[in-house]
């Protein structure tokens, strides 16, 4: 097999002692991480795994005063074998590259990207936490690093990939969440760089997402930004409603929409398990109607930190539309239970999903006890 080499450099403290009991998601680092360097004249160079630290940076660099950046989310699971899944690598991979082509910035060569990612995996892999839903989430990151503030393309960029063991996405488990339908704020719009996993479309996002915090809700619903009218997403993922137990409709990509690895996989594996799909504009109303109706019998956001975060309430201009039992529907259960099984390496995948990282089977022995 070809690839870059990785010049691996010693940490101390390299193996978690332990691991503080709330981990929520996101808030504890490994001891490694991946970085790399692009410059014009040398394109990508410099590939190594040290310890993870803080980055120097100057405080003129582009990504301070543009933004130019991009970062993805990927996950990797313990196996009942000890091995580690990842999960649609490559795929993860194109949508980097993806997202690097929209904000001017260079490709990865997607086999050694899922090299580095594969390598710190299987030097962390001890930190992958073993309590039920959790597992060891991947943020691989681009940003740009020439020192100006002329508002064009920098020329050297950091490419860099850390790691954070995680719990469940919601603190509260997999229960339904209830959700502000934004009719004032958007997230992104056609033609910008919603498609695109990048900062700004995150940070945009914040006042309305804080707004429908304090208003009592946990997560915000994006229309689209002409009308105003037809669904994008949930929060930072993307959403699905069930029609009579049987027919799930999700919003057809726009151009808005971030293309969610987890939603193009329920696209694949529902029809599997006997429902059938559909990717359609949604018009928000329609949805608020056949909920009343009891034609829409559930709803969930889907994305790799909750995998499917199924909603039980709507708030739409100062009413509530709630729905369900309190509890997740059947068919948020069933994919949840298909697509985490397929990930975990708990079913057969026939997909061609996953792949595995093998770990020494010493390190192993004393982690191994039951994803
Ligand atoms: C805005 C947004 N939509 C959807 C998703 C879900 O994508 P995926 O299933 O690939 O995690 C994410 C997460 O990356 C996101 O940030």
């Amino acid at each position: 097999m070809t690839g870059i080499r990785i010049r691996v450099e010693p940490v101390d403290d390299a193996v978690p002692k332990s691991l503080p009991k709330e981990l929520g998601f996101g808030r504890v680092f490994t001891s490694r991480m991946f970085t790399r360097r692009y410059t014009a004249e040398k394109g990508w160079h410099d590939a190594v795994i040290g310890p993870y630290r803080p980055l120097a940076l100057d405080p003129a660099a582009e990504v301070f005063h543009c933004g130019q950046m991009i970062f993805d989310g990927t996950k990797a699971y313990r196996r009942p074998d000890g091995n580690l899944n990842l999960f649609r690598v490559e795929k993860n991979a194109e949508r980097f590259n993806n997202s690097a082509s929209r904000m001017a910035m260079p490709k990865v060569d997607i086999g050694e990207h899922v090299q580095a990612i594969s390598e710190l995996v299987r030097l962390e892999h001890a930190w992958t936490p073993k309590q039920e839903g959790a597992a060891l989430y991947i943020r691989p990151v681009m940003i740009a690093t020439e020192n100006t503030l002329e508002v064009r393309s920098s020329r050297d960029f950091l490419h860099y990939i850390i790691l954070s063991p995680v719990g469940p996405y919601f603190s509260g488990g997999f229960k339904p969440v209830s959700v502000f339908v934004s009719d004032q704020y958007v997230r992104t719009v056609r033609g910008g760089t919603g498609e695109a996993k990048t900062p700004g479309n995150y940070a945009g996002s914040l006042t309305g997402t804080e707004k429908a915090l304090a208003a009592g809700y946990q997560q915000v619903l994006w229309l689209d930004a002409v009308d105003r009218r037809y669904v994008d997403e949930v929060g930072a993922m993307n959403i699905a409603f069930v029609y009579e137990d049987k027919h799930i409709r999700t919003p057809a990509l726009s151009g808005a929409i971030l293309p969610g690895i987890t939603r193009d996989s329920l696209l694949k594996l529902a029809p599997d398990l006997g429902y059938s799909v559909a990717e359609d504009r949604i018009d928000i109303r329609e949805v608020l109607r056949d909920i009343e109706a009891g034609r829409i019998t559930e709803a969930f956001g889907i994305g790799t930190g909750a995998v499917i975060a199924p909603v039980g309430r709507f708030g739409y201009q100062g009413r509530d539309y709630a729905f369900g039992s309190g509890e997740p529907g059947p068919v948020a259960q069933r994919l949840f239970k298909g697509l985490t099984d397929i990930q975990y390496g708990r079913a057969p995948d026939p997909y061609g999903w996953t792949r595995v990282v093998k770990v020494a089977s010493e390190t192993r022995a004393t982690t191994a006890t039951g994803a």
